[in-house]
């Protein structure tokens, strides 16, 4: 039987008190619609996921076209049922004739696990209900529907009945609001009864929105099952509704990964100090420090070593790569056995060679920088070329920038250049040639030869003496 999967994410979330759509608010590296993405791929290809949209619709949809999932929109915010019936036509391009099943599940809800949704679906298949949802008990149920089970589930124990009713905390009585059995607001309906029935959910009387979870009381009516899944671990179905709980969310998804990556080889010190987004990955054998950031497509190889409080954005490091404390290193690459920092920084699609030493406050700007090539200390190198073996002294600056447009430096194989060189782009230094200390370097200098731009040094003989004599 073909799974379908909706992700409700037309709301505003107004307990955020933000500008800003709830489902685009990130934790764990992603956003919370992409987390929820993420999970429904365990149970459906692309093409069978759709994600209603409402609020900032557009934003929502440009984050997830990658993904290949298919999209509906709900203009206008009357509730979870009414979200779902505006998906309809979408969903009936990936389930024509019904006979499929229909997860859905809610844009805010990031730290479902794929191994749950996987479970739900296949408890339904098996059985004979109309629906099965994911339950779970809380210590303090408030905000969210209570669900209702028959009595002779209470018999049982509430966590195997049959579901009766779904009631939300507004509409709870007293003795109702005692029930800690919630509902998760994660679904896995028969499709050809969901939209046989659909159409009979009426508007709360107090809010006038559909509710999809007075669903479980008209598939009761109509002498249908709704079943439950038990999920002991209730975190894994926080849903987002505030602040705090969205920073609670990101740590609960950072320590998962770090877990994850643990699991598969990596070394973390104090892995609850470390911060690795969801897509970001790792090779066994890497150490990875404390307090480290790693974001973004971030991807490092086996055997490396990132330092305390390095950041890595959209990085990519081959194995065997050393990366000292407080290096920040965004959308470049590091090749083998190279090594870059203490307090380093490397960004805009700058290479480091094989082997390649980059020392303290050294920045690389768009910068290829050759095999075993050295800038031990101190220097900026913006639109340059450095070719292998080359040694950049401190304090070397390349001057890219003439007020209007930015220009290359080319710097030869094997060349030296000594401490606080000037390099005025566009420049080309030949291979093996020499820089003198201190020079500004304005014109071309030829393989092999020692270039000098500088003022020659006067010594005046006595000349202090003489001074302190006139005084
Ligand atoms: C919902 C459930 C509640 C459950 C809880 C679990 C309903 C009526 N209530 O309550 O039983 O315990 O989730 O977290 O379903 N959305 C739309 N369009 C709308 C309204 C909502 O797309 O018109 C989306 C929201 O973007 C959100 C999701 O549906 O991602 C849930 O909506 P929310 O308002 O957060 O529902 P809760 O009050 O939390
Ligand atoms: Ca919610």
């Amino acid at each position: 039987m073909n799974t379908t999967v909706v992700i409700l994410a037309a709301g505003l979330g107004t307990r955020m008190r933000s500008k800003r759509a709830k489902v685009l608010h990130r934790a764990g590296g992603l956003a919370l619609v992409e987390q929820v993405v993420q999970a429904a791929l365990a149970v459906a290809p692309p093409e069978r996921i759709v994600v209603v949209t409402g609020h900032q619709a557009e934003a929502v949809e440009e984050l997830l076209w990658p993904a290949g999932v298919r999209f509906a929109r709900q203009v206008e915010q009357r509730g979870t049922g009414h979200a779902l019936m505006c998906a309809r036509e979408q969903l009936e391009l990936a389930d024509p004739k019904h006979d499929g099943l229909l997860m859905v599940l809610y844009g805010d809800t990031p730290l479902l696990a794929a191994a749950t949704l996987k479970k739900l679906r296949d408890q339904q298949a098996e059985s004979k209900a109309a629906a099965t949802l994911i339950t779970t008990t809380l210590e303090n149920p408030a905000g969210y529907g209570r669900v209702i089970v028959a009595e002779q589930g209470a018999e049982q124990g509430a966590e195997q009945g049959n579901v009766i009713a779904i009631v939300e905390h507004q509409a709870a009585r007293p003795e109702q609001l005692l029930v800690r059995l919630i509902n998760s607001g994660i679904y896995c309906f028969r499709s050809r009864w969901l939209w046989k029935h659909m159409g009979e959910i009426q508007p709360d009387p107090a809010s006038g929105e559909l509710y999809l979870t007075a669903l479980a009381e008209i598939l009761n009516r109509h002498g249908l099952q709704v079943r439950q899944l038990h999920v002991e671990e209730p975190s894994e179905l926080l849903g987002i509704n505030t602040r705090v709980e969205l920073a609670a969310a990101d740590r609960l998804l950072r320590a998962r990964k770090a877990r994850e990556l643990m699991l598969s080889g990596v070394t973390i010190e104090r892995p609850e100090t470390v911060t690795i987004d969801a897509l970001v990955r790792v090779g066994a054998d890497t150490i990875i420090e404390p307090f480290a950031r790693l974001t973004g497509n971030t991807v490092v190889g086996e055997d490396c070593r990132i330092g305390q409080g390095a950041i890595l954005e959209s990085a990519t490091l081959s194995h065997d790569v050393t990366i000292a404390p407080y290096t920040l290193i965004s959308d470049s690459r590091v090749d083998p056995g190279a090594q870059v920092g203490p307090f380093a920084r490397i960004r805009m699609d700058a290479q480091v060679g094989p082997q390649a030493r980059i020392g303290n406050f050294v920045e690389l700007k768009k910068t290829r920088f050759g095999a075993g090539a050295k800038s031990q200390h101190l220097a900026y190198l913006g639109d340059a070329e450095v070719g292998e073996r080359a040694n950049i002294g401190a304090g070397t600056i390349t001057c890219n920038y003439d007020g209007e447009k930015k220009h290359a430096t080319k710097i030869g194989a094997g060349a030296f250049v000594g401490s606080n060189a000037t390099l005025v782009a566009p420049l080309e230094i030949g291979e093996e040639s020499y820089i003198g200390a201190g020079s500004v370097i304005t014109e071309a200098v030829p393989a092999h030869a020692l270039a000098l731009g500088r003022g020659r040094q006067v010594n005046k003989p006595g000349w202090v003496k003489k001074r302190k004599k006139k005084a």
